[in-house]
């Protein structure tokens, strides 16, 4: 595996830990090294010293197993090159040749760009100009790309042309590390193998969903990035997407990598265009002002106070909206998204609300009578929550609310991996069911450019919430308006 941007904050956090998660449980193959590549300067050595360090430091809850850390960093190398010199690609590919024949690798290999966006075609194409790609001659050679793939539909399809020019569509792995959730991969099972769910699973049953992905932290030290992004780019083009598009997908004829993803964009295609009227009226932004955070309740700044944020920036921190899938299955059911920075409490998740029962016969007397609900909890909490009406035991025959709460995650024990872990396995293994193909890129940016196109026609009022609040007043007025309430989704545990 070469890693460009092999000393980044990425390398360090995420690929290094998961790669030795991967040892631990035995699924790291044995003639597997890793070359990290950067343009510092640096040794395998110091490299090594460090990827302990991170491994040590970010390893989630798994054990420290120091013989089998060593292994792990004993397999990597650190190469210093310029992303943009030509001959320090063909000295990189010598060093790989070395490494095939210590390793018994054969020439087979997964470049992984974790480096900026601006980086991806030109890595690309001198990999390619200095002969690494075998171009399916004996080896094969494999293109993991980092998010984002492009800040709008006509960069991104530049950026593919750039790598389509090298890589097969099968041999690219984009990137949305929710994909490589836990609970995610679950959201197929709990549909289609179970009779109860799949069902109700439409227009008939079912009232709404709402698609929450709420973050405490702030803009933290990305500002640079994320003022050319904000809230619609960076979570709503890729992840609540992704989540939307596995909630309301139709089940895929088997689970084979194109099955899924034939479906998957199915459910892209069918969402209403967004048009200005459509933006005005179903899609709200936000930016958090000065607040506070909510778990020690200390004063936070406000997003233009941030560090590499300008003064008066027009970047949301928050989008709410309601789409619509025009299918036979969902004709009629709204679905809410909503995810933001500086919230009151960090989750993700997926509230299914079931249509409410006819009020007639015994149970017309009895105000409140809920409708079943159904939330996919992804994180922190990972598992799923039915609600239900029972009779309240006594005589009176009052019907409340109750609930089955299964927590898979809750067991001291029992983590799940990491999704980089679960996503690098994937690569190695050569299953890309959980990367994003082209149509779906596609078919997302053509959606959300609509979005950002109205958007840009006006200027917002920001800040228009305070940091710790759950977004701006309109975003509640968007979803209270259908006579349906925002659900607190904050897990009191
Ligand atoms: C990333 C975004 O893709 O996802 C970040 O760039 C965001 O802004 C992060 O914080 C959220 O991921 P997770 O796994 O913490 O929910």
């Amino acid at each position: 595996m070469v890693v460009f941007g092999g000393t980044g904050d990425l390398a360090f956090r995420k690929l290094y830990p998961a790669i030795y998660n991967l040892n631990l449980t035995g699924l790291l193959p044995e003639d597997f090294a890793l070359v990290s590549v950067g343009r510092r300067d640096k040794t395998t050595s110091e490299l090594r010293v460090e990827a302990e360090e991170s491994i040590l430091k970010f390893a989630g809850e798994q054990i420290r197993d120091q013989k089998i850390i060593k292994e792990t960093i004993d397999r990597f190398y650190y190469f210093k090159n310029d992303f943009y010199d030509n001959e320090g690609y063909k000295k990189l590919g010598t060093f790989l040749s070395e490494l095939d024949k210590k390793y018994g690798t054969l020439g087979n290999r997964i470049f992984y760009l974790a480096v900026a966006p601006e980086h991806f075609g030109p890595v690309v194409e001198r990999i390619d100009g200095a002969g690494l790609i075998s171009h399916g001659e004996g080896s094969w050679q494999r293109v993991v790309i980092e998010k984002p793939f492009g800040r709008d539909l006509e960069s991104a399809k530049q950026l593919n042309k750039a790598i389509t020019r090298v890589f097969d569509e099968d041999h690219i792995y984009r990137i949305d590390h929710y994909l490589g959730k836990e609970m995610l991969q679950n959201i197929m099972v709990i549909r289609f193998a179970n009779t109860l769910f799949e069902a109700l699973w439409n227009n008939k049953y079912i009232d709404h969903i709402q698609i929450t992905s709420s973050e405490m932290v702030g803009v933290e030290n990305r500002g640079g990035y994320y003022e050319g992004s904000g809230a619609l780019r960076d979570m709503v083009q890729n992840h609540m997407l992704q989540l939307l598009m596995l909630t309301a997908m139709e089940p895929p004829v088997n689970l084979d990598t194109q099955s899924v993803r034939d479906e998957k964009v199915k459910v892209l295609k069918a969402l209403t265009p967004m048009t200005p009227d459509e933006v005005a009226r179903n899609v709200v932004r936000g930016q958090y002002g000065p607040g506070h955070d909510p778990i020690d309740h200390k004063e936070v700044l406000g997003y233009r106070s941030e560090a590499r944020v300008s003064k008066d920036s027009d970047t949301e921190t928050y989008v709410a909206m309601k789409v619509m899938v025009n299918n036979i299955r969902w004709a009629g059911v709204p679905f809410y998204l909503r995810t933001g920075k500086r919230m009151p409490c960090r989750t993700t998740e997926i509230a299914i609300q079931f249509s409410k029962p006819p009020e007639i016969l015994y149970f017309k007397e009895f105000q409140n009578l809920q409708s079943d609900l159904l939330v996919i909890k992804i994180q922190p909490r990972e598992g799923a929550f039915l609600q239900f009406n029972a009779k309240r035991p006594g005589t009176r025959g009052e019907i409340v609310p109750v609930a089955m709460d299964f927590c898979q995650n809750c067991e001291i024990g029992s983590v799940s991996a990491d999704a980089y872990e679960r996503l690098l396995y994937d690569v190695l293994r050569g299953d890309s069911t959980l990367f994003t193909r082209w149509d779906e890129v596609e078919h997302s940016w053509k959606f959300i450019d609509g979005i950002a196109d109205a958007w840009a026609m006006e200027q917002p009022d920001f800040p228009n919430y305070r940091a710790g609040d759950w977004g701006p007043e309109r975003a509640r007025e968007l979803i209270e308006n259908d006579k349906r309430i925002w659900r607190d989704v904050c897990d009191y545990y």
